[in-house]
């Protein structure tokens, strides 16, 4: 376990993005190091707020939170909001904020394989109980379908030469750890600092990419926000912090046309047909904020209200 299993990004105008209600009814579908369902909880007195992460090591930090009897950890895929309202009979919240992608534990525990600064096994599961393995992918998937999640989920314009890299690599003995995936992509034996600063970009892509491709990161993220869309009550607000422009795009589309395929509707007389009405197009981390945490860098806010 790491010491610091995540700090969290743009914390305050994320929580008063929510426009907390002390009688509110709050999903939280990313919860993590509790940083911003910590917040949450402190501004309910009669509400109650719903946390998922499909990763069960999240839930030591539901342990000790202010107004932690407010609280239900749900242990899932928030893919499946839906379906968990239902079961406690929850019809309608006030507002759902979701902190994308990994946290700093997940990147800072060599065991867990998302990173190639700490060598261990090529997992990249969040939810450990199951599914297939970055290992599983490397060593399975055919040239081209590695090729396509390297290009797709992780915007690299080389990524036939990396595929072919990869099942050269694998060709002479399976690719199990990170260490192994970053000496298949770029020739080396892992010294982080004999990399380049092309080749760190590179390889933090083609994790990136497996990643997403391990968690079907960008599946689970459409099928919450159709789900949030129908939960949310009129006024209620859509939080989300994404972490790279695939998710932002996904966000961004869907806050202007309330369809997850971006298709903007308009009226007879040219008008934007949208159930939102957008508060927050954007917002990056203050210099300062990623002077402290330079994890923040990449973090994009996007706030919408269900009209
Ligand atoms: C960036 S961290 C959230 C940090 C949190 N906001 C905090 O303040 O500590 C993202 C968390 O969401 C979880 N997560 C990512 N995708 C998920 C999904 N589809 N369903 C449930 N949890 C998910 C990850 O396991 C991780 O713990």
């Amino acid at each position: 376990m790491t010491e610091t299993y995540h700090i969290p990004a743009l914390l305050q105008p994320a929580i008063s993005g929510l426009n907390l209600r002390p009688d509110g009814t709050y999903v939280d579908v990313t919860f993590g190091g509790a940083g911003h369902s910590g917040a949450i909880l402190q501004s309910l007195a009669s509400g109650h707020l719903y946390a998922f992460d499909r990763d069960i090591d999240a839930f030591q930090n539901a342990r000790q939170l202010t107004n932690a009897s407010l609280l239900t950890f749900i242990h899932s895929d928030f893919r499946y909001l839906q379906n968990w309202m239902d079961f406690y009979g929850v019809t309608q919240i006030d507002g759902l904020l979701a902190d994308l992608g990994v946290s700093f534990h997940h990147f800072d525990t060599a065991s867990r394989g998302f990173s190639f600064r700490l060598d261990g096994p090529l997992d990249m599961r969040m939810n450990r109980c199951g599914g297939k393995t970055a290992a599983d992918i490397v060593n399975a998937y055919t040239e081209e379908e590695l090729a396509r999640v390297l290009f797709v989920y992780g915007e690299l314009k080389n990524s036939r030469l990396l595929s072919k890299r990869l099942v050269q690599a694998r060709q002479q003995s399976p690719v199990l750890t990170t260490e192994d995936l970053a000496r298949a992509i770029t020739g080396k034996t892992l010294s982080i600092d004999d990399l380049s600063p092309q080749q760190k970009k590179e390889l933090t892509l083609v994790f990136q990419a497996l990643r997403i491709e391990v968690n079907d990161e960008l599946g689970s993220l459409r099928e919450m926000l159709q789900a949030a869309l129908q939960m949310l009550a009129p006024k209620g607000r859509l939080v989300i912090l994404t972490y790279h422009s695939l998710e932002d795009r996904i966000v961004k589309n869907f806050m202007r046309s309330g369809n997850i395929d971006g298709n903007i509707q308009k009226d007879f007389y040219g008008n934007i047909l949208t159930p939102f009405r957008l508060i927050e197009k954007g917002l990056t981390a203050s210099e300062e904020e990623v002077m402290n945490n330079p994890r923040a860098r990449s973090a994009k806010l996007r706030i919408a209200e269900k009209i």
